[in-house]
């Protein structure tokens, strides 16, 4: 696909969703220059609403394995990642919209005293000012990726800005830590199939969106976050065998909400991994078909209705 067709096709795509960008303007009137918020992207698909069965045991993994969930139909080709289909009991932590000179090193302190490896989405603008702290996080066995330069929302963007956003931030990543960055989280979650396919074709990098959102960037406090990441809130289900789970490393409740959430999670079996080996832990079974059981059942409820 030419750059040039590309662009003009996502011109195209700001005329058709409007809304969207209206709704995430709404929502945000002070937070938008550093804060992800809480706008579902039109692409995420809830994972599957089995309950995990809490006990200090490894969390139940369904047969088959958890469902990725995708903006794709069955079968083609995943634009985007909301959450993995795993066959253990894996999860990805991610921290958003860092470095952040005092909270970052907290939570690294915190992540170390537990052995988990986490995954850092991070603006080229914070990361000018804080290599050191990238440095850390790639030493300490964490993935970093791509959250844009100054967290702008992607899907309004020209040729010029994209690129900006996009290249910038990786080539100073990569300048930082000495490796190529190939993930990417778009501010906001405001993407669509067209530019998460030309984020990945063009720029090499994978979209990754996230299944458990427990709206931290808000300030709920730290006990609030933790009970959503743990047990999901709104629509944003809770910690799940291949959940990707979205926190920022900018807000102090996060940081101090994390020491309890990680150790609960650890305490029901989660093993903690970075998005690279999440994804290389796609389960490679095939996903579950209806038993004839389920699909009498969900005939004799139609019928109902
Ligand atoms: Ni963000």
């Amino acid at each position: 696909m030419s750059r040039r067709y590309l662009f003009s096709s996502l011109s195209a795509t700001l005329v058709i969703f409007p809304l969207a960008f209206a709704y995430s303007q709404q929502s945000h009137p002070s937070n938008q220059a550093i804060s992800s918020q809480s706008m579902i992207p039109a692409t995420v698909a809830p994972i599957s609403t089995n309950q995990v069965a809490l006990s200090t045991t490894a969390p139940a993994v369904p047969p088959g394995g958890m469902q990725a969930s995708s903006s794709q139909a069955p079968g083609a080709e995943r634009s985007s990642y909301n959450s993995i289909r795993v066959d253990g009991p894996y999860i990805a932590m991610t921290f958003d919209d860092g470095p952040d000179a005092k909270l970052t090193p907290k939570l690294l302190d915190i992540l170390k005293e537990r052995h988990i490896h986490a995954t850092f989405f991070v603006l080229g603008e914070r990361v000018k000012d804080h290599p050191e702290i990238l440095q850390r996080e790639i030493a300490e066995g964490h993935e970093v990726g791509n959250h844009s330069w100054d967290h702008k929302a992607l899907n309004k963007l020209a040729e010029g800005g994209l690129q900006h956003e996009l290249t910038d931030t990786s080539d100073l990543i990569k300048q930082t830590i000495g490796k190529p960055v190939t993930l990417m989280r778009p501010p906001y979650g405001a993407t669509n199939p067209r530019l998460s396919r030309a984020i990945e074709k063009e720029y090499a990098m994978k979209v990754i969106l996230w299944s458990v959102d427990p709206d931290d960037w808000k300030d709920p406090g730290a006990s609030v976050v933790s009970s959503r990441i743990l047990n999901g809130w709104k629509q944003s289900g809770g910690a799940k065998p291949g959940a990707i789970i979205l926190s920022h490393d900018i807000h102090k409740g996060t940081i101090e909400a994390m020491p309890a959430t990680l150790d609960a999670l650890l305490a029901k079996g989660y093993q903690f991994v970075t998005i690279s080996e999440l994804l290389a832990l796609e389960s490679k079974n095939p996903a579950p078909t209806p038993t004839p059981a389920a699909q009498q059942a969900a005939k004799s409820k139609r019928g109902q209705s």
